[in-house]
């Protein structure tokens, strides 16, 4: 049987790209109990998966959002965590060092209430041993002016022109589907030197308790995950795909293999699973096991092959302009 490299570059042409050797991730406050690796199971390899997205963590410690902070229905979750974090300081001194030492990449999310917020994050981030790259969080839903940065083309390219001055690390930056057209927030992120984007965060959301007669969170709306998330995350990978040269990363409703083979031929070169951890923290590690067999059913031998593929109806595989694979098509 040929061999299968799934081992991608992000970004191909970046002094300190992240080299993964598999396209699948773990999505940011889905790692674990505390977004940061707490209370997995022991059975679970993670560091066999191509990067792991760290909780998105800010300046100041935050305590979150009132409970209740998660609610679920019928393929859907919704939730308003609020942030909760430690603190900058606390995950450099306590989280990182222990970063370091797992050979899977570790991605820091970080949000932050001013674009100059943004960029001190970045700083102190710089050199720190266990950070292999910054994910920018422009888009939760659940923090007072959490959004404004990424329902902003201008604000959004502004975050992203600071940090991208304030660290030598590889910048992705995540975007919110709560915007009328993402594509344009896209472009501008792109123009002002994203090395690559993630898409998307969840999508602003109610439940209502009827009995109660009041809305079921404790802060109110929520954020939507889970598959209900899936086709609009699709899409947007879609959409942005024509329209951006830099990598895209999948994200939102992904629980099989399937559902991430279709995000990779809508032109993602990487996936992120966040929902289905609460389910079962395996399912990363199941995604990329029955992705394998999927890929070689279909005589894939390397990642680039299906990549964007949907944009090429057909034709069987196409060439990637984002994530370059390591290794090239027979
Ligand atoms: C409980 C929970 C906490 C989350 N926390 C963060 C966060 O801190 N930063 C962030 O960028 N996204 C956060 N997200 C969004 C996810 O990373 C992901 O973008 C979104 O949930 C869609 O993917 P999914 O449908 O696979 O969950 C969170 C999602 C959930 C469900």
């Amino acid at each position: 049987m040929p061999k299968l490299d799934l081992s991608l570059t992000l970004p191909p042409a970046h002094p300190r790209a992240l080299r993964l050797v598999n396209p699948v991730m773990i999505a940011s406050g889905t790692f674990g109990t505390d977004g940061y690796g707490d209370g997995l199971p022991p059975t679970f390899l993670f560091q066999d998966l191509g990067a792991v997205v760290a909780k998105t963590t800010t300046l100041a410690p935050r305590a979150g959002n009132p409970q209740p902070r998660m609610a679920i229905g019928w393929g859907w979750h919704l939730n308003s965590i609020g942030l909760a974090n430690p603190g900058m300081d606390a995950v450099l001194r306590d989280k990182a060092p222990v970063w370091a030492a797992w050979k899977t990449p570790v991605i820091l999310s970080i949000a932050g209430e001013r674009a100059g917020e943004f960029a001190e994050l970045a700083r102190m981030a710089e050199g720190v041993p266990g950070i292999a790259a910054l994910e920018v969080n422009v888009s939760c839903p659940n923090v007072e002016g959490g959004l404004e940065f990424g329902q902003s083309p201008e604000l959004a390219a502004e975050v992203t022109r600071q940090v991208k001055a304030s660290t030598t690390l590889p910048v992705v930056i995540k975007l919110s589907p709560n915007v009328t057209d993402i594509v344009q927030v896209a472009c501008a992120v792109a123009a002002a030197g994203a090395d690559a984007l993630c898409l998307i965060n969840t999508l602003v959301g109610l439940a209502v308790d009827s009995h109660r007669q009041r809305p079921v969170l404790g802060a109110g709306r929520g954020g939507v995950s889970g598959p209900a998330l899936k086709p609009v995350a699709l899409a947007a990978v879609y959409r942005t795909h024509d329209s951006v040269d830099i990598p895209i990363v999948g994200v939102g409703g992904i629980t099989t293999a399937e559902d991430a083979l279709e995000f990779l031929m809508a032109g993602a070169c990487a996936v992120q699973i966040g929902t289905a951890n609460f389910a079962d923290p395996l399912t990363p590690a199941h995604v990329l096991r029955d992705l394998r067999l999927l890929l070689r059913r279909r005589r894939v031998t390397a990642l680039r092959q299906v990549i964007g593929t949907a944009h090429h109806l057909g034709q069987s595989a196409a060439p990637s302009k984002a994530g370059s694979a390591a290794s090239a098509p027979p």
